[in-house]
């Protein structure tokens, strides 16, 4: 068992809706203690992975395991050392943000702290408004804080920052950094590189299904370094142009 290192471990994964294969082949791993970017266009099917580790969606085939234990058979070992924000947000419309992120917590067997009181002040959200009225920011925010104040090992967020202004998500991303200089480890979802770039210290690519690259951001400059010559009459000029796309 590599659990010392590795603290989720996804091989050959493929999933299919009927005829439909939404999963072809994802392979990666994360490592205990590390931001791990999983970035993709939409569609790609980066919210699929996320509910198969969650245990929600059941496999077609392939090797799943977080803590080294099996993601379907050992969802609820496997949830009491884990925090997630899901990509699509539901709440009960007639309770507050407070009631919603306390029964949040209660479920998760925690309760509300200081920390939680810390992180409602942080993301500036009015927790006696019912949740019928919160935007899809709001929405995230009780989420958010909810996952947070949690403690966990591994954290999972699902396109976590697609509804904040771009201040709340600077205090996710600390939020984000503060987890990890405490040792725990983080799997982070976005459709957007340069958003999560500063802080992932691997990324994997994930387009139609396959992840197409994995690695360090520099290991992956490198791979798509282009290299552009112009020569002129009087001088001949060398450019290098480095450049990272979302291919
Ligand atoms: N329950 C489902 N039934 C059928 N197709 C689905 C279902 N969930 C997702 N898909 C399809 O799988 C693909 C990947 O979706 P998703 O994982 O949500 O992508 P992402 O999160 O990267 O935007 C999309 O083509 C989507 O339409
Ligand atoms: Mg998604």
């Amino acid at each position: 068992m590599t659990e010392d290192k590795t603290i989720l471990e996804i091989k050959n994964l493929k999933k299919n809706f009927g005829k439909f294969s939404a999963l072809k082949d994802i392979t990666f791993n994360v490592h205990r203690g590390e931001i791990f970017g999983f970035i993709g266009p939409n569609g790609a099917g980066k919210s699929t992975t996320i509910r198969v580790l969650l245990g929600i969606l059941k496999k077609s085939s392939g090797d799943v395991t977080i803590f080294g234990n099996d993601v379907w058979k050992d969802t609820v070992e496997i949830h009491k050392r884990l925090s997630y924000v899901p990509g699509d947000v539901y709440l009960w419309p007639n309770l507050t943000g407070g009631e919603i992120i306390d029964l949040f917590l209660k479920m998760n067997n925690n309760k509300h702290s200081s920390r939680t009181d810390e992180l409602i002040k942080k993301f500036d959200l009015d927790v006696t408004k019912k949740a019928r009225t919160y935007s899809k920011g709001n929405r995230q925010k009780v989420t958010l804080i909810a996952a947070l104040s949690t403690d966990a090992e591994l954290y999972i967020f699902d396109e976590p920052t697609s509804g904040l202004d771009p201040i709340m998500e600077e205090v996710f991303q600390q939020e984000v950094i503060d987890l990890k200089n405490s040792g725990k480890s983080i799997l982070l979802s976005s459709h957007i590189l340069s958003e999560v770039e500063r802080m992932c210290d691997r990324i994997g690519i994930i387009r139609e299904g396959k992840i197409i690259e994995t690695g360090t951001l520099d290991e992956m400059r490198h791979l798509t370094r282009s290299q552009i010559i112009v020569s002129t009459k009087k001088a001949y000029l060398k450019l290098a142009v480095t450049h990272m796309c979302m291919i």
